[in-house]
């Protein structure tokens, strides 16, 4: 079992990633986290526990963290996410109480308290909350098993030309993790505009059957016109579970290993996550970044997680 902590900002992929953990036997989803970025903290942190109650998730300290970037202010996604950040289907209420811990705490408790080695960082949102942890408490560079995170992309951009949401929204929080000397693998654009969903992989889902089966119908299909009209997308890309997938089996994505520095100072690429391809890393390089997805195999993985949901 891989022991994960998920820090998210649900978000339509988010949502995927958080059903992918859940449902996924391979998966110990330790806690979840929250930090803006798709949306206000309090509308990402409403939808995690709305989709915790249509997935059947109890058991797991959800808590909320960091309302804005580091340094700079808040930027959120409705043109994607809509005005709710889970735009599409109905949200139900709550169905249990957050964690009192602010996320921070809940990440450095949880970390502290297993095994070195043993936890996995899973952000697929901005990495706010991830930077503050690993500055309140230094030993969880050594504690940490690796950082695998959705972000950025070596030759694609898709909030600049060069820059990716979760990394240009909070790039001092990045640069903080990418350089912090843990195992960080970067599941940017590059692997993730390849986990598109098809009207192929849409009818599979539809083919379960189940309510958080047609919930996941409802949420691609509003990602889907979104990304139709707004970034020219056929099929909508599911970016965040792909890193969920990266943990799960590592041969779905494949990685390779390369330097990464996050750009804060650009006058146009701010945000940008520099990879440096000149030639072949150092063995004790800590960073990499995902370049190719087996997409039958990634897919194959999120629905089996909906089939053994099933209809809690
Ligand atoms: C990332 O930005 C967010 O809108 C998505 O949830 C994903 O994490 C893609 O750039
Ligand atoms: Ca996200």
């Amino acid at each position: 079992m891989e022991k994960i902590i998920l820090d998210c900002d649900p978000g339509h992929d988010d949502a995927i990633a958080l059903m992918l953990a859940h449902g996924n036997p391979d998966i110990d989803l330790l806690a979840v986290t929250t930090v803006a970025g798709n949306q206000t903290l309090e509308k990402v942190t409403r939808n995690a526990l709305a989709v915790a109650r249509v997935a059947g998730i109890a058991g797991v300290p959800f808590a909320a963290g960091a309302d804005r970037p580091l340094t700079r202010p808040v930027e959120v996604a409705p043109s994607i996410h809509g005005e709710s950040g889970l735009d599409g289907p109905e949200l139900p209420e709550p169905s249990f109480e957050l964690d009192g811990r602010h996320a921070v705490q809940l990440i450095i408790d949880t970390v502290m308290a297993h095994e070195p080695g043993t936890v996995t960082l899973v952000p697929t949102g901005a990495l706010t909350n991830i930077a503050l942890a690993v500055r309140q408490e230094p030993r969880l560079v050594e504690r940490v098993k690796q950082v695998v995170l959705m972000g950025g992309g070596v030759h694609v951009g898709n909030w600049s030309p060069v820059a990716e949401f979760n990394i240009v929204i909070d790039p001092e929080a990045a640069d903080i993790v990418f350089s912090a000397g843990w195992k960080v693998v970067m599941c940017g654009l590059d692997v993730t505009h390849q986990a598109l969903a098809t009207p192929e992989v849409a009818a599979r889902i539809a083919g379960i059957g189940t309510a958080p089966a047609r919930f996941v119908g409802e949420l691609l299909e509003f990602f889907g016109r979104t990304y139709a009209d707004v970034q020219g997308f056929d099929s909508p890309p599911v970016h965040d579970p792909v890193a969920v997938a990266y943990v799960i089996d590592p041969t779905v994505v494949r990685a390779v290993q390369m330097p990464i520095a996050i750009e804060t100072q650009g006058r146009l690429t701010t945000g940008m996550t520099v990879a440096d391809l000149r030639s072949s890393a150092p063995a004790d390089c800590p960073t990499w970044a995902a370049m190719e997805l087996d997409h039958t195999g990634f897919w194959d993985l999120v629905v089996d997680a909906l089939e053994r949901i099933g209809d809690p």
